[in-house]
């Protein structure tokens, strides 16, 4: 009987997820013992009742590194730990469906699971591995949060959108003379602000590792409209504080989901600058999910294929409980528990960091 992989996509998607899938296939299809099965909708596919499992054959996976977004669909609410149950009355709440998940593990023959998520989804692939699951985490993310690894795949993509973004905004705020706000995603971190910023030259950055002050924020326009520019970029992560402020959110009240949805960043700002006095005139973007679409450019198709590999050959070397991870050049394995110990967030004395204020953006401190 043939061995068995179960692979799922979970979290929010982002470009490469098909590319990891089709790099595990391919590597597998080396092995003469192996198949592999994608789990619809994250773990949701093995939970289901009838379960929706598919096969994943190379002919199957043929082309797809391509593609954005995941071929065998993602969530990022519920999970084996926290599905959402409707409850008599109407109400939502959720139950541990954990053990049953280790269940039907055994009832399928699965030999291994490989999960290709974020930072929430690698807590899940931990606490199942602590069930005894043999399992294997994939970093993605385009926020490139998760930490052990120089980048998840996903975040060089949504880098290029951003910036790509930036470009555009420049030339509409230089024609009509404004001051033009960009929110980027990035959550509790600020590497998709940073570096859009740096590539598509912001004056100001805001990110939530910098707490901003406003007057600081006035006093780099300023500084930007005496220059004679008469326009100015401001790129501010979703995730930045004002000083004595927080961040910026709307409660999320779908079951099992995260409680909150971060999102307002940059209308805050807006009007945190006209109350200051700022007289150019403002106008907001939000990037939002074009960041999470489209199709991975050439460095996050390489860095995929690799994750997708390596975690194969980790399940040949039942290197469970560990996560592939980029420790440049090299692919290697890390410890789940190491990844998801802390986030990894902009290091503020970071030659990075050092660049952009060498080139004068400023980050509102
Ligand atoms: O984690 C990826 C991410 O895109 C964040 O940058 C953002 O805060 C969040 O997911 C948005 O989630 P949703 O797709 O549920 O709106």
């Amino acid at each position: 009987m043939k061995k068995r992989v179960l692979v799922a996509t979970g979290g929010g998607d982002c470009p490469g997820l098909n590319a990891v899938i089709r790099a595990i296939v391919k590597r597998a299809s080396r092995e003469h013992n192996w198949e592999i099965l994608g789990s619809i909708d994250a773990f949701d596919g093995l939970l289901r009742d009838p379960m929706h499992l598919v096969e994943l054959t190379p002919e199957k996976v043929a082309g797809i590194h391509v593609q954005g977004g995941t071929i065998i669909g993602t969530t990022n609410k519920g999970g084996p730990f926290a599905w959402p149950v409707k409850n008599t009355d109407g109400s939502w709440s959720t139950v541990d469906r954990s053990q049953d998940f280790m269940d039907r593990l055994r009832y399928q023959n699965i030999d291994a699971v490989i999960n290709i998520g974020g930072d929430g989804s690698q807590r899940i692939s931990q606490s199942l591995y602590e069930m005894g699951c043999p399992i294997i985490g994939v970093p993605k993310t385009i926020d490139n949060d998760l930490s052990h690894t120089d980048f998840t795949f996903g975040f060089q993509t949504a880098v290029d959108t951003a910036t790509d973004a930036v470009d555009k905004l420049v030339t509409t705020a230089a024609s009509h003379h404004r001051v033009l706000i960009l929110e980027v995603m990035g959550r509790y971190a600020g590497w998709i602000a940073l570096h859009a910023s740096i590539a598509g030259g912001a004056e100001v950055c805001l990110i939530p590792e910098v707490p901003y002050d406003i007057n600081k924020v006035m006093q780099a326009l300023e500084q930007r409209i005496d220059n004679g520019k008469g326009f100015a970029n401001i790129v501010i992560a979703e995730g930045a504080v004002p000083i004595a402020g927080s961040m910026s959110y709307s409660e999320n009240d779908t079951p099992g989901a995260m409680k909150i949805r971060l999102g307002g960043a940059g209308m805050r700002l807006s009007q945190e600058l006209k109350d200051a006095g700022c007289t150019i005139e403002i106008r907001e973007t939000i990037l939002g999910h074009l960041q999470r679409g489209g199709r991975p450019n050439a460095f996050d198709r390489i860095l995929a294929s690799q994750f997708g590999v390596k975690a194969f050959e980790m399940v040949l070397e039942q290197k469970w409980g560990h996560m592939v991870a980029y420790n440049h050049p090299n692919i290697v394995a890390v410890p789940i528990i190491d990844a998801i110990q802390e986030y990894n967030l902009v290091d503020t004395s970071s030659d990075l960091v050092n660049t952009a204020r060498g080139m004068g953006i400023s980050f509102g401190d």
